[in-house]
C-alpha cells in the first residue's frame, strides 16, 4: 500500500512542485489519501514559492501550487517516503549520491511510468527551456501512468 510520495527535481521551484501539485489534484478527485511532498537536490531556492512562470503556468492547467516552498532534500527522506520519483537522469544521479543503495528499489524518474516511448525521457528543465507548458504536459502524463499503475 502507497502512503508516501516524494517528487525531486534540481530547484524544486519548477519541475517538482508541479509534479506534487498535479499529483494532490488527482488524489483529492480520486479521493485517495497519499502523504506528499517536493523537495530539491540544492538549496538554491530554500523557503522560496514556486517560480512565477512554472506557477502561472499551472494555475492555467488548474492546478494552484502558490501555496509550495522550496526545501532541500534530507537523508530521512529514504526511510520517511514509499517513492521517490525524480526528473531526469542528472536527479537519479545525485539521488544515487545521497542514498548509495535503493534496496527497496523506491527511487525512480517519473517518466519510467509512462508507457511506449517517453518511458525513458528526462522531463526538460523549464527554467532553462523556457517551455513551461511542454513539461508540464509530460509531468500530467507520467502522473496520471503512475497513479494508474500503483492503483491498479
Ligand atoms: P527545477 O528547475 O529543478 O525544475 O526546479 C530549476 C530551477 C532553478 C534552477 C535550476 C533548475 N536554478 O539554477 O536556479
Amino acid at each position: 500500500m502507497v502512503k508516501s510520495v516524494l517528487f525531486v527535481c534540481l530547484g524544486n521551484i519548477c519541475r517538482s512542485p508541479t509534479a506534487e501539485g498535479i499529483f494532490r489534484s488527482k488524489i483529492k478527485t480520486k479521493g485517495f489519501k497519499i502523504r506528499h511532498d517536493s523537495a530539491g537536490l540544492t538549496n538554491w531556492h530554500e523557503g522560496h514559492p514556486p517560480y512565477e512562470p512554472m506557477k502561472n503556468t499551472c494555475e492555467n492547467y488548474g492546478y494552484n501550487i502558490s501555496d509550495l516552498r522550496a526545501r532541500i532534500i534530507k537523508k530521512e527522506d529514504y526511510r520517511d517516503f514509499d517513492w521517490i520519483l525524480a526528473m531526469d537522469d542528472q536527479n537519479i544521479d545525485e539521488l544515487k549520491n545521497i542514498y548509495p543503495s535503493d534496496p527497496e528499489n523506491k527511487i525512480r524518474k517519473i517518466t519510467s511510468f509512462i508507457d511506449g516511448s517517453l518511458n525513458s525521457i528526462n522531463v526538460p528543465d523549464p527554467y532553462y527551456t523556457g517551455d513551461y507548458e511542454a513539461s508540464l504536459n509530460l509531468i500530467e502524463q507520467a502522473v496520471e501512468a503512475f497513479l494508474n499503475q500503483i492503483f491498479e
